[in-house]
């Protein structure tokens, strides 16, 4: 079967290993990826648009024009923050006095908000006859799992995510049953994301983009929707939410 998959944060590191790993994948009859940035489209069946998926009108935008078109099988959203050196500043915090209102804000922003975006337009660009939706969640964000602290912000916006996966499996279920909904964990990942985080990560445990690329499409394929709501990691394993 020929499927449609669309690529939300296109630029970063696993969203451009998913993307080499799609455009080489026969099966895939159209590919879209989305990014703030330009994103030099490879092939005939790839095509890329300038989306900033904070501002909702572009997204809307986005929808509209796809009216009528194919409809995605797939439906991947990387988006996601950790650090940042510009403003505003985003260090992980260690400790209480370290929680800072803006910090907050970014991390909703980004994690949260925008994934949450995605989740809701895509019920009008997904194929219900089968389709999966994966937003990038990460271990952190387990309420159940959490016994070593620090990391407010990026813990919270991505257990706030997870809720929203969860609640709109909900409504999914009811509008699109055959859409499967999935909050994945990738494992520490070689990517800018987890740079300043690098040095504790025993090499085994530092995930190439690549082979984390071929982990989510092998784990998240033929997942049966009456289980959904997903919360999974890098080797197919489900996480407690
Ligand atoms: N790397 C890891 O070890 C690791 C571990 C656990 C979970 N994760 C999660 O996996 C996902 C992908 O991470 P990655 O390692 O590929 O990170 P990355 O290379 O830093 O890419 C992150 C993407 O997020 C988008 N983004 C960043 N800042 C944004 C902003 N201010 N507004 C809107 N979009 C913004 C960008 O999309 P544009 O293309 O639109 O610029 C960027 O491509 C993230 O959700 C991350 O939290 C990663």
């Amino acid at each position: 079967m020929q499927t449609n998959v669309l690529i939300i944060g296109a630029s970063g590191g696993i969203a451009t290993a998913l993307t080499e790993q799609l455009l080489n994948d026969e099966s895939i009859a159209h590919l879209v990826t989305v990014s703030r940035s330009a994103v030099p489209s490879q092939a005939a069946k790839h095509r890329h648009v300038i989306i900033n998926s904070q501002n909702e009108d572009e997204i809307k935008a986005f929808v509209q024009e796809q009216k009528g078109q194919y409809k995605f099988h797939r439906v991947i959203c990387c988006t996601g923050i950790l650090h940042a050196q510009a403003e505003p500043v985003l260090k992980p915090e260690k400790r209480l006095e370290d929680m800072r209102p803006e910090q907050f804000i970014e991390y909703f922003k980004v994690n949260t908000v925008v994934p949450a975006l995605w989740i809701k337009h895509a019920i009008h660009l997904v194929d219900k006859a089968h389709s999966s939706i994966v937003v990038f969640s990460a271990r952190v964000g387990s309420i159940s799992e959490n016994a070593l602290g620090g990391w407010y912000g990026y813990r919270s916006s991505k257990a706030a995510l997870n809720m929203i996966v969860k609640t709109a499996a909900v409504e999914y279920a009811r509008r699109s049953a055959n859409t499967v909904l999935i909050c994945y964990h990738p494992g520490t990942v070689d990517t800018d994301l987890s740079k300043p985080f690098q040095a504790n990560v025993k090499p085994e445990k530092l995930f190439t983009p690549a082979f984390t690329a071929s982990q989510l499409l092998k784990h998240t394929a033929n997942l049966s929707p009456e289980a959904s709501p997903y919360y999974l990691d890098w080797d197919g394993k489900t996480i407690n939410w």
